[in-house]
């Protein structure tokens, strides 16, 4: 109160509105002295510069007690959770759009050769055929060629920029992303046991690429979970020792209790476009799968025992 220039103790007895001549949240107060039910809400108190979650209930006298917290800094975290969430889905459709465009490029750019060479071989061949004929032919070749070029200039694009590969753990990928989903899962009532082996090493890799893949993994199996029972709405992160070749690695693993695949489509899940799902692109787990082979290591699902699957990665200490 000393803060909005007021005296607490000159306020007892007095009458809210009287008082002050903007109270944000005075028609929800009003409602709930002639409803009687509580209410509570979250508003910006401008004079404050705060934002302030609000409940409100019906005392036994006819009025209104109401408890105040200030939320600006917890609205602050979620905001940036949600920027960051954003962010690297943003990340994944450029990501999914490259290797769309890369595979258009790789398709077209055997029958744009075919178009040239046979346009060259005809204009040989119609040598003494009308000049207009032979300009048609020498242009077929000339737009050839340039579609090439360009194909090829897209193709180098989307080679994308070459990795950065830093000494990392895991344990910390894992719970950069665990961290980033918190919100999703825990609206779902999904709960995630994690479990680390001891004295994990080090993998040679990308940060935000070995982070991509994890979430994907982690999207998946939460969309494997949608509208499941509590009893099936949990999973198991777990990260333990793991031999490579005959080389120390490093395996993460996601078990969860989801609808799970049928074992007929388990060779086709980190195929391109491979999805099951009414909105699905079917682009998160060969995106996924390239990334984890460009770092030397493996990925496969297997189906779990009882119900859901559970997608692990393996990679090398040493990298690729
Ligand atoms: N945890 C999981 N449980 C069951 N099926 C899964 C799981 N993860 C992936 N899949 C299957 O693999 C398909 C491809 O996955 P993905 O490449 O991420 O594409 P999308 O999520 O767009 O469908 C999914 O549509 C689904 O059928
Ligand atoms: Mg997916």
């Amino acid at each position: 109160m000393k803060l909005l220039g007021k005296d607490p103790d000159g306020l007892i007895g007095k009458v809210l509105w009287d008082e002050f001549s903007h109270v944000p949240n005075e028609e929800a107060m009003r409602r709930v002295m002639s409803e009687r039910v509580p209410i509570s809400d979250e508003l910006y108190y401008a004079p404050l510069g705060e934002y302030v979650e609000n409940h409100m209930y019906p005392s036994p006298d006819g009025g209104v007690v109401s408890f105040q917290r200030y939320v600006t800094e917890r609205r602050r975290v979620q905001e940036e959770l949600q920027k960051a969430q954003a962010e690297l889905a943003h990340v994944a459709r450029v990501m999914s759009m490259g290797e769309l465009a890369a595979s258009i490029a790789h398709e077209i750019n055997q029958p744009l050769g075919a178009i040239a060479n046979n346009a060259s071989a005809c204009s040989r061949l119609l040598s003494g055929a009308p000049q207009e004929a032979r300009n048609a032919l020498r242009d077929i070749v000339q737009d050839a060629n340039r579609a090439s070029a360009i194909i090829a200039r897209v193709r180098s694009l989307t080679k994308g920029s070459i990795p950065e590969k830093v000494s990392v753990d895991v344990k910390d990928i894992i719970g950069d992303v665990l961290a980033l989903t918190q919100r999703q899962l825990s609206e779902r009532e999904i709960t995630v046991q994690t479990e680390f082996a001891q004295g994990l090493p080090l993998v040679l890799g990308d940060r935000i690429e070995l982070q991509q893949v994890f979430l994907n993994l982690i999207m998946n199996a939460m969309e494997a979970m949608e509208g499941l029972g509590a009893d099936r709405r949990s999973m198991i992160v777990a990260a333990r020792h793991h031999e490579l070749e005959r080389s120390p690695g490093v395996l993460v693993s996601i078990q969860d209790g989801g609808i799970g695949f049928n074992p007929r489509t388990a060779e086709h899940l980190f195929e391109p476009f491979f999805t099951t799902k009414p909105g699905g692109l079917g682009m998160g787990l060969r995106i996924s799968r390239s990334i984890i082979e460009a770092h030397g290591g493996r990925i496969w699902a297997t189906a779990n025992a009882l119900t859901g699957a559970t997608f692990s990665f393996a990679l090398p200490v040493g990298g690729a």
